[in-house]
């Protein structure tokens, strides 16, 4: 939630922010601005809306071109998106502009001791009593960097800060509690920013920053400490994608052209995972065997549709491993007393690897002594680092708000997960492993063929772009699809949606159904006789009330042709990899549905990509 860029160099600070913006934009599209340093004065636009009113105020206000400026994109917590409460948030004296993302918790007691010095925000935002702060620090003569941890210690709650003194033109300074930052280590010039794609045009090395620590950049110079003003241990790390992967590439949006990348997202991220006799070998797992061994309970903790991915795991996992799994919202988890503990593996799904409601739900558990796996897309991220272990996707970055590739790579994370957990503990035979994995490593091609043959998908769009509703069924693991149906078309297409397990239905649901309401129902294969009829027999029961269905099922799944209104047809898989097949149409009409509205898929009303708040 938030994007923020910093830029100290020799390019004009104004370009290098605004691109990097406009790349963070799916973190927060309410308001944006930017502040720019020159002749010891600070130079500041900023606007509500989307970049594109930024660009707009920009071009009529005609800012300095200098080599030190920042940037925000807002996501709107405390105050309402307009122009006023839009960062950067300027000190009274005019020298200090400040970004903020995250929430400063005790900002009312901080702005009424601003007060009593005579000093009044004209923000509602939490924010600007930093910049205050801040502000009175440089004014006593107090160097930007020292200031900023005098200022940090005394804030409670997440945030990520970058600032500016006016009479300091060299020097930018970030700091980070619970919110992401990272800094880009470029030649002549460095960047902060939360999120690498701000600054991967320039530079791909970058510099994750810890918790509860202060950077200084200049032109030469990245000097991290802590709070308390020691150095600071970092890790450099070199970014393993480039500029086109942070570009739509001729697609009308970045949802498109991820759900387009997944067969080459799920065949990277099964890169290297075993080895020549098949054994696997996940190297980032820091958790030995001895101790895998011992777990005798799993709970997956995540947030939406990486929940829905722990969803499929669950199946898999115990299937796999006989080892009960548990999956919870994280948001729901530390507030119910949950029973874990040392033999206890909790994993924590997330693709940015920020979502504030998993690291706190990680962060209880480690509290109660259980080992934390985290399955995360970034690279540098808080929850991989907050974890004892990780199992990196490598769908490249995701930039779409809906979850997409994302969602594809944490259900291979998860199945390695699954398949590595029984080799250790010898539940199955390395036979029936390396079966699986060749069978995985079968899927992007599945996925491909999927993705060869969407006209019936992309007419579906057209016919119900009008449809006020929208009913998803599954069962097995084609119940989390379900789920993951409707909530693509909720977050995209603003319209009713709902996913049920399919024999749930009776039991209230199947009220809702009345004539011509389209419903999509997942059919499991053929190969699971029982589960396979029983979907068949919901499938007639809604047919049988009205519904106009939508069957997805195998392409020679003869037996339900006449009871679909529509069918789409998918590879012949096993039924707990299906999913990754199954989900890909659902994704595609939500997507198409949404743009045939005219909305913005790739920036739906109300979201933001990364969570970083509770
Ligand atoms: C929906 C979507 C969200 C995220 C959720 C968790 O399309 O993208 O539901 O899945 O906010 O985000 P991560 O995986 O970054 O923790």
């Amino acid at each position: 939630m938030c994007g923020i860029v910093g830029y100290v160099g020799p390019r004009a600070a104004l370009d290098v922010v605004v691109e990097g913006l406009r790349r963070l934009e799916y973190r927060g599209y309410d308001s944006a601005g930017v502040a720019v340093v020159s002749q010891g004065r600070q130079f500041l636009t900023k606007k509500a809306g989307k970049i594109a009113n930024l660009d707009k105020a920009l071009a009529e206000s005609s800012l300095p071109r200098t080599g030190l400026g920042l940037g925000h994109t807002r996501w709107a917590t405390h105050g309402a998106p307009n122009d006023v409460n839009a960062h950067p948030h300027l000190s009274a004296n005019g020298r200090v502009a400040l970004v903020h993302n995250g929430i400063v918790e005790n900002y009312a007691r901080l702005r009424e001791e601003l007060a009593r010095e005579g000093i009044t925000c004209v923000s509602e935002t939490d924010t600007e009593v930093v910049a205050q702060l801040l502000g009175l620090q440089v004014e006593a003569g107090v160097p930007l960097d020292q200031a900023m941890r005098a200022v940090c210690v005394r804030l409670q709650g997440a945030f990520t800060l970058v600032a500016t003194d006016s009479e300091n033109p060299d020097v930018v300074v970030a700091a980070r509690r619970n919110s992401p930052l990272v800094v880009g280590v470029g030649d002549g010039e460095n960047f902060v920013a939360s999120d690498v794609a701000a600054f991967i045009e320039y530079t791909r090395e970058a510099i994750e920053l810890g918790q509860d620590q202060v950077v200084q950049i200049t032109r030469d110079g990245v000097e991290v400490t802590t709070f308390d003003g020691l150095p600071a241990d970092v890790r450099g790390y070199h970014v393993d994608w480039d500029l086109s992967a942070a570009e739509k590439g001729g697609y009308d949006w970045f949802m498109r052209k991820e759900i387009f990348e997944q067969p080459k997202a799920v065949a990277d991220t099964l890169l290297g995972r075993h080895d020549a006799d098949g054994k696997l070998t996940l190297d980032e797992l820091r958790i030995s065997d001895a101790e895998l061994r011992t777990i005798d309970k799993i709970v997956i903790i995540a947030c939406g549709t990486a929940c829905y991915a722990g969803l499929v795991a669950k199946y898999a996992i115990e299937h796999w491993t006989r080892i009960p799994c548990e999956v919870e919202l994280a948001s729901e988890f530390r507030y119910r007393d949950p029973i874990v503990g040392p033999t206890t593996l909790v994993v924590a799904i997330s693709q940015s690897g920020e979502t504030a409601d998993t690291l706190m739900a990680l962060r209880h558990a480690r509290e109660q002594r259980a080992r934390v796996l985290a399955i995360c897309n970034t690279n540098g991220s808080t929850i991989p680092r907050e974890s004892d272990a990780v199992i990196y996707t490598h769908a490249g970055p995701e930039v779409g708000v809906a979850s997409t590739k994302g969602f594809l790579t944490q259900l291979v994370a998860c199945y390695l997960l699954g398949l590595y957990l029984a080799q250790v503990r010898g539940t199955k035979f390395d036979d029936e492993i390396r079966a699986t994995m060749r069978e995985l490593e079968s899927m992007p091609a599945a996925i491909s063929d999927v993705l060869s043959d969407i006209d019936t998908v992309m007419q579906l769009a057209a016919d119900f772009v009008d449809a006020p509703s929208v009913l998803f069924l599954g069962r097995h693991v084609g119940y989390p699809v379900a789920l993951e149906g409707a909530l693509k078309l909720k977050e995209l297409a603003y319209i009713h949606a709902e996913g049920f397990a399919a024999g749930e239905l009776k039991h209230g649901p199947i009220a809702l159904i009345e004539d011509q309401l389209p419903v999509f129902v997942v059919i499991p294969p053929q190969g699971r006789d029982m589960l396979h009829d029983k979907v068949v027999s919901n499938l007639q029961e809604v047919r049988a009330r009205g519904a106009r269905t939508i069957v997805l099922a195998e392409v020679d799944d003869d037996e339900v042709t006449p009871y679909a209104d529509v069918m789409i047809r998918l590879p012949k898989v096993s039924t707990l990899l299906q999913p990754l097949v199954a989900i890909i149409p659902l994704q595609i009409f939500a997507c198409e549905l949404a743009s045939r509205k005219g909305h913005d898929v790739d920036q739906p009303r109300n979201l933001a990509k990364s969570v970083t708040v509770e």
